[in-house]
């Protein structure tokens, strides 16, 4: 069985340059370090209000890196207009509101049934890998499918939670397992992502069929200690199967 890919969310070195003005430290620099560490993916998230990713950022790395961007986007007319000009390898399409400190829970489907259509159409066209940010739950998933997208990346952020507070798992662990064998049965890959430790990675790595692992904010933050390079190396190796 191969083992999940690891996708490195650099956007908190931005968040760090940005709490300062100053132009270090460089999420270039970041998106390199990791690709040299053993990372397989890259992904920035270019908010609306970009708080943290700029969009002289996501030219900077799309230009320079070898392994696949994946940008996170939230579903708006500006953002595909962007997405199509820079063409990431990937696209995760993420809900967004402005006053939230992270993304917070996953898409409405169902109400946004046509515009994500529309959207996911739209970068496949261009050869861009489609990704929708989802919570576990089944209906969802199979909005997704009619919608097309080549991947679904399950919003984890209520488990890690649970876990890292020592709080009672199954229910949410159970939800996390039936999505993840629902989306596979009917064809759709499957990445998670969301408050991720290594704690946490351990525990959700013993389910199967999952493509991907999307971390960043703990990763990053356990960098200070351990660097970026033993930092991926150890999720990676929580990661092997
Ligand atoms: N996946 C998606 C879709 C996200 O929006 C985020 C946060 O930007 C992540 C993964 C990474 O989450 P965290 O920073 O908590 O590891």
């Amino acid at each position: 069985m191969l083992s999940p890919k690891l996708g490195v969310n650099i956007d908190h070195v931005a968040t760090v340059r940005n709490a300062r003005g100053e132009n270090y430290p460089s999420p270039l620099k970041a998106a390199l370090l990791a690709q040299k560490s053993g990372a397989d993916s890259i992904t920035i998230h270019l908010r609306e209000d970009r708080r943290h990713i700029k969009e002289r950022d996501l030219y900077e790395i799309k230009n320079k890196l070898k392994i696949p961007l994946n940008l996170e986007m939230a579903p708006t007319s500006n953002m595909l207009k962007i997405t199509l000009k820079y063409k990431p390898d990937y696209a995760c399409i993420v809900p967004e509101k402005r006053k939230e400190i992270t993304t917070e829970g996953g898409l409405n489907l169902k109400k946004n049934t046509n515009l994500i259509k529309r959207i996911v159409n739209k970068l496949k066209q261009k050869g861009i890998r489609t990704s929708l940010f989802i919570e576990p739950n089944i209906k969802d998933i199979e909005i997704a499918k009619k919608i097309k997208t080549d991947c679904i990346e399950i919003h984890t952020g209520k488990f890690c939670n649970l876990y890292i507070n020592k709080k009672k798992i199954n229910k949410e662990l159970k939800k996390i397992k039936r999505a993840i064998n629902f989306a596979n049965k009917i064809g759709l890959k499957v990445h998670v992502g969301h408050g991720i430790t290594f704690a946490s990675a351990k525990r959700l790595s013993k389910i199967n069929g999952i493509k991907e692992f999307n971390i960043g904010h703990f990763l990053i933050g356990e960098s200070i200690f351990i660097g970026i390079r033993d930092c991926i190396k150890k999720f990676k190796s929580i990661l092997k199967k």
